[in-house]
């Protein structure tokens, strides 16, 4: 049996060494550029975590609102200058008033929501008109990236493409929930390689740090990393240690609510 949910309170602790290993300046850069455009009074990042997002968007707002499941998440949140309001709750039931929000952002959280397609609907109602959804996230169902990870758990990518939408599915529930001028482009990829034994040391190979393994039966789980060991061990036996390979594309699909024309 695999488990579905990942009790963040666990991991907040050492969420942020993702961060010193990778800033994602990418996401930051696409986020802060269409936050710009939209003339924001107010922004809501949804699944905010340890607000990595909320640091590089609330001082361009007059108002920034972080919204997470995760307390343990929330009271990593860095204390600001009062313009942040924290809110522990469930990004599947944001409880904000209709047309209150300027710039609503999704980072690498959608795929952990009950019904990811409401976040869009729900999207559409929080937003004032010329107001923006900005989702940004893996898209497992692209053949494009490549992550060890799933080469030796396989379920895990099996998981993950039921867990995430595609990015072409998030414009689909874009388009028909009214956005529009609807754009996905690629904001970061992340790249590394690691050789043999090396790969024991990455740090998203640890199971709290990627949800992908936190959510895999114990027995999967224990089943990957023997494969990994019995690599590095069959390619030290050869002299012709195993590559691991990490290419993996974030892409961001953000969609406007324009006003309604009289
Ligand atoms: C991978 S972390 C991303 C955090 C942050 N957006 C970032 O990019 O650093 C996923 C976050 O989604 C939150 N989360 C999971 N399910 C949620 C839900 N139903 N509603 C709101 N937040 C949720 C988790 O608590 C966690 O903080």
């Amino acid at each position: 049996m695999s488990r579905r949910f990942v009790d963040y309170d666990r991991v907040a602790e050492s969420y942020d060494q993702r961060y010193a290993l990778n800033r994602l300046d990418g996401v930051a850069q696409a986020l802060e550029a269409r936050l710009d455009t939209s003339g924001a009074e107010t922004i809501l990042d949804v699944g905010c975590g340890t607000g990595r997002w909320l640091s590089e968007l609330a001082p361009l707002a007059r108002h920034a609102i972080g919204l997470d499941r995760s307390l343990g998440m929330l009271l990593r949140v860095p204390e600001d200058d009062g313009r942040e309001a924290l809110v522990c709750g469930s990004g599947d039931e944001i409880p904000l008033r209709d047309s209150s929000v300027d710039f609503i952002t999704c980072v690498n959280a959608i795929h952990h929501l009950a019904a990811p397609h409401e976040l869009v609907s729900d999207g559409v109602r929080l937003l004032r008109p010329r107001g923006a959804l900005a989702v940004v996230g893996l898209d497992p169902h692209q053949e494009r990236d490549r992550w060890y990870l799933y080469d030796y758990f396989p379920e895990a990518r099996g998981l993950d493409l039921q867990r995430y939408p595609s990015a072409e599915q998030l414009r689909e529930w874009m388009i028909l929930s009214g956005l529009e001028n609807i754009e996905t482009v690629v904001v970061e990829r992340i790249q590394r390689r690691f050789t043999g034994g090396e790969i024991l040391e990455d740090y998203f190979l640890q199971r709290k740090a990627s949800s992908q393994l936190a959510i895999l039966s114990d027995e999967a789980w224990s089943q990957g990393l023997h494969r990994i060991r019995r690599a590095i061990q069959a390619g030290e036996d050869q002299g012709a240690p195993p590559v691991f390979e990490v290419d993996l594309a974030l892409v961001l699909v953000c969609g406007w609510k324009l006003p309604v024309q009289s």
